[in-house]
């Protein structure tokens, strides 16, 4: 059983989840309209990871017989310059969804609710993954500059990105 705050703070996760979709899908517009595919399949990719990490959030609450309540999700920018601008702008976003995962964490400790915790710990867990991602990028991006060459090797190696949906959480096999 969630208690109000705990409902309303998730609910707002919800939220930023589904505008973190939304910002990667537009990412994903922008690399397609200045001709990198490969840039365009990785924020595609990453628009579906979103997704799934709003729909975690939205089946525990209803699992926690708590109300899911869906608020208007805010028009991200449309244009975004330089592949490294892209991915700059991405690591800055992600450190806010770590601030917000960790906030999220320090309520549920504050309210004693040890199912949201261990609940949170897959989302601190993935926002290692997510920075370290992006860092990743940033390096090799600023490694080869504005050289053609290196940019479409990189295009390439973001093109075989693959979307593998994330493993069920246990209380949505139950
Ligand atoms: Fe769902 Fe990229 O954090």
């Amino acid at each position: 059983m969630l208690n109000k705050r705990m409902v309303k703070a998730l609910n707002m996760q919800i939220n930023n989840e589904l505008y973190s979709a939304y910002l990667y899908l537009s990412m994903s517009a922008h690399s397609t309209f200045i001709g990198m595919k490969g840039f365009a399949n990785w924020f595609m990719v990453q628009y579906q990871e979103e997704m799934t990490h709003a729909m975690k959030i939205y089946d525990y609450i209803n699992d926690q017989g708590g109300q899911v309540k869906l608020m208007a999700v805010a028009e991200p920018p449309a244009e975004f310059g330089s592949p490294l601008d892209m991915f700059e702008k991405t690591l800055k976003h992600e450190r806010f969804i770590t601030k917000c995962i960790n906030d999220l964490v320090d309520l549920a400790v504050k309210e004693k609710d040890h199912a949201t915790n261990i609940f949170l710990q897959w989302f601190v867990t993935e926002q290692i993954e997510e920075e370290a991602n992006d860092n990743d990028i940033i390096s090799k991006l600023k490694l080869v500059g504005k050289e053609g060459n290196g940019l479409f090797m990189i295009d390439k190696e973001l093109a075989a990105r693959v979307f593998t949906p994330p493993a069920p959480s246990k209380e949505s096999q139950a």
